[in-house]
């Protein structure tokens, strides 16, 4: 069997893109680099750019705006995805909450800023998931951005631990239900990395230090090595594999002390 990996023909849709910093981007490039006809989203005008410049001068590849919390928008940009080319690769980086609801005491996390966050950062992967799943009548993989916050406490990371938490479930809920679709739902949980997302989290540079001291690779991962392990988990290769939570964190989460 020849071990490569040629997503020519297949659709990828990618939501998330700010900036050439942002997971969606390298995760886009590495996808477009197999050859996969490539769609990524911009949240609105004001992020246009950063996607316009990703997939300025490349064949096969478009920016369409979508804020996931518009149906219709979301409606829209999944259409215009599926008219170039069947989709088979569909990528949630995506996440957003108050900045004053990442920095203090967790227990003053108001229901507004708890409702933002949960539905921005958790219950846009189950729209995604919903919009997508009709085209892609030949199966495919469907993957979401997590951090090891779901499961251990992060001071300052608050009511997003509590969003990844949820939005782990939902990959489980997802797996199972597209399952016999052949459509496979996963997660990438990524060591910190240096995005505009990542700097709206109080303390975010000492957990960015602590990682690269304690994990077994003594280092930080980088968005390349992100980018890596999606287009392994949006291939073939990755057949056998649903419902996971993929650590891409330089082994940091095995540590006890
Ligand atoms: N950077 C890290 O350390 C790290 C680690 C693990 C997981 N993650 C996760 O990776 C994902 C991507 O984040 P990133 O670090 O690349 O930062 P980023 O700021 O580049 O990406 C976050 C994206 O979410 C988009 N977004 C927010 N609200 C939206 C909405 N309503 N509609 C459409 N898009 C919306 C933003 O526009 C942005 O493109 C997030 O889920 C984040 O939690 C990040």
């Amino acid at each position: 069997m020849a071990v490569t990996i040629d997503l020519s023909g297949k659709g990828a849709l990618v939501f998330g893109v700010a900036n050439h910093r942002s997971i969606a981007a390298s995760i886009a490039s590495y996808l477009h680099q197999a050859g996969a006809q490539l769609t990524v989203t911009y949240q609105n005008e004001r992020l246009k750019r950063g996607a316009a410049e990703l997939v300025e001068g490349k064949e096969r590849a478009a920016a369409v705006e979508c804020d996931v919390m518009d149906e219709a928008a979301l409606a829209a940009a999944v259409d215009t995805a599926a008219k170039t080319a069947p989709l088979a690769v569909v990528v949630h980086s995506i996440a957003f909450a108050e900045r004053g609801d990442l920095e203090g005491d967790f227990s003053k996390t108001g229901l507004q800023g708890f409702r933002t966050a949960l539905e921005v950062s958790a219950y846009s992967f189950v729209a995604v998931a919903r919009a997508v799943a009709p085209r892609m009548a030949e199966g495919g993989s469907i993957f979401t951005l997590t951090f090891h916050a779901a499961e251990k406490v992060y001071p300052g990371y608050n009511v997003m631990g509590v969003a990844k938490a949820a939005l782990e479930n939902e990959v489980r809920m997802l797996a199972y239900e597209f399952g016999p679709r052949k459509i496979r739902v996963n997660a990438i949980s990524a060591g910190p990395l240096n995005t505009l997302a990542a700097r709206g989290i109080s303390g975010f540079t000492g957990m960015h230090e602590v990682h690269a001291q304690r994990s077994p690779l003594r280092r930080n991962v980088t968005q390349d090595e992100v980018g890596a392990a999606a287009l392994f988990l949006a291939s073939p290769l990755a057949s056998g594999i649903t419902g996971e939570t993929l650590y891409v964190d330089a082994g940091y989460h095995i540590m006890g002390v």
